[in-house]
């Protein structure tokens, strides 16, 4: 039986840290199990400017020293060549693409790609990633991910060269277009959508803290997922999604989407490839084919995980981790 696993130092291609006090916090907590990460720039306010870049990337490199936050922008409608090529030197690597109103903080969101084509277009010429929220927000929550793939597939149409990241997919109508578009066009997987579905959002007692944009959807979604990401393709890589809520609004009347779990990742990560007899898919997935996308060197240096049973913690500044309280059977040495 595998006890320990060695692996090179993983990125999360996706992660969202917010602009709060707590937020150093979070970065340390990421930093944990992470060398990297891609860092959403949906705080309040947005990221949207090269000053913006520079001093978001300061202040979580200064709250977590030898973390190294990977920056994004927001795309918002009027932005053209000049401020995208200035997004780029200030050392952006992606742009973000919130349909407006599909997910926290988008109501300034894309109204339509035509909106943001010149973007695009430098982005496209300068190599930079477009990172796409695809969900089509007046679609039925569950059909919203399907309803946007037409949007998908006309921007790869338009931009052949654009490298685009379809973030956290979760239905196999999204994993089905992702693999059969061309190889500049790849997605993350989060491993709430890896592992969990619907049922634990509403299938008992309710519990807002598996509450997400993308919703958890069915069994054979879930499924799709976890073959597809065991079968080692470079286009599938691992990003959180994870997202931080206060417990007292994750709790309340209107419980906003987002999953914490970044802290729990890892350890879910080693049982579910250990459980699959694919070690080596794991490292792949979290180590290797996200940075080889962005086209960034490898991280120095390993990682060991355990087979040691680990209790997730109740709360990190003021939000419950993915399974908060439980106890995992692997944990980070
Ligand atoms: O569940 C989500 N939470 N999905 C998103 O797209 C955004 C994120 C957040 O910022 O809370
Ligand atoms: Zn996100």
């Amino acid at each position: 039986m595998t006890e320990t696993i060695k692996i090179r130092r993983p990125d999360d291609m996706h992660l969202h840290l917010r602009n709060v006090p707590e937020a150093a916090a979070f970065a340390r907590a990421s930093a944990l199990s992470f060398a990297r990460a891609v860092v959403m720039p949906n705080t309040l306010p947005p990221v949207t400017t090269p000053g913006r870049v520079e001093r978001y990337r300061e202040e979580i490199s200064a709250a977590a020293p030898g973390f190294t936050p990977l920056m994004t922008f927001k795309l918002v409608p009027g932005m053209g060549a000049k401020e995208i090529e200035a997004l780029s030197r200030a050392g952006a690597l992606a742009g973000k693409y919130y349909p407006a109103n599909a997910t926290t903080n988008a109501e300034d969101g894309v109204p339509s790609p035509e909106s943001v084509a010149k973007a695009l277009g430098e982005m496209e010429r300068l190599g930079l990633v477009l990172s796409i929220h695809g969900e089509l927000p007046t679609a039925f929550c569950l059909d919203r991910e399907a309803a946007f793939l037409p949007v998908l597939e006309g921007i790869a149409e338009a931009h052949p060269d654009l490298k685009i990241v379809f973030e956290h997919v979760s239905s196999r109508e999204g994993l089905a277009a992702v693999l059969a578009l061309p190889r500049n066009v790849a997605a993350t997987v989060t491993v709430h959508h890896l592992l969990f579905t619907l049922d634990d959002i509403a299938g008992g007692a309710l519990s807002p803290h598996f509450f997400c944009k993308p919703i958890l959807k069915r069994p054979e979604d879930r499924d799709a997922l976890q073959r597809a990401v065991l079968s080692r393709n470079p286009k599938l890589f691992f990003g959180s999604d994870s997202a931080p809520h206060p417990i007292k609004r994750k709790e309340g009347p209107k419980a906003p989407g987002g999953i914490f779990s970044a802290p729990a990742a890892l350890p879910l990560l080693a049982e579910f490839f250990v459980g699959a007899g694919k070690v080596d898919a794991f490292e792949d997935f979290v180590s290797r084919f996200g940075a080889e996308f962005y086209g960034l060197e490898p991280n120095e240096g390993q990682i060991t995980l355990v087979r040691e049973p680990w209790r997730v913690p109740d709360e990190i500044a003021g939000a419950a981790p993915l399974l908060a309280g439980s106890t995992l059977s692997w944990s980070l040495a």
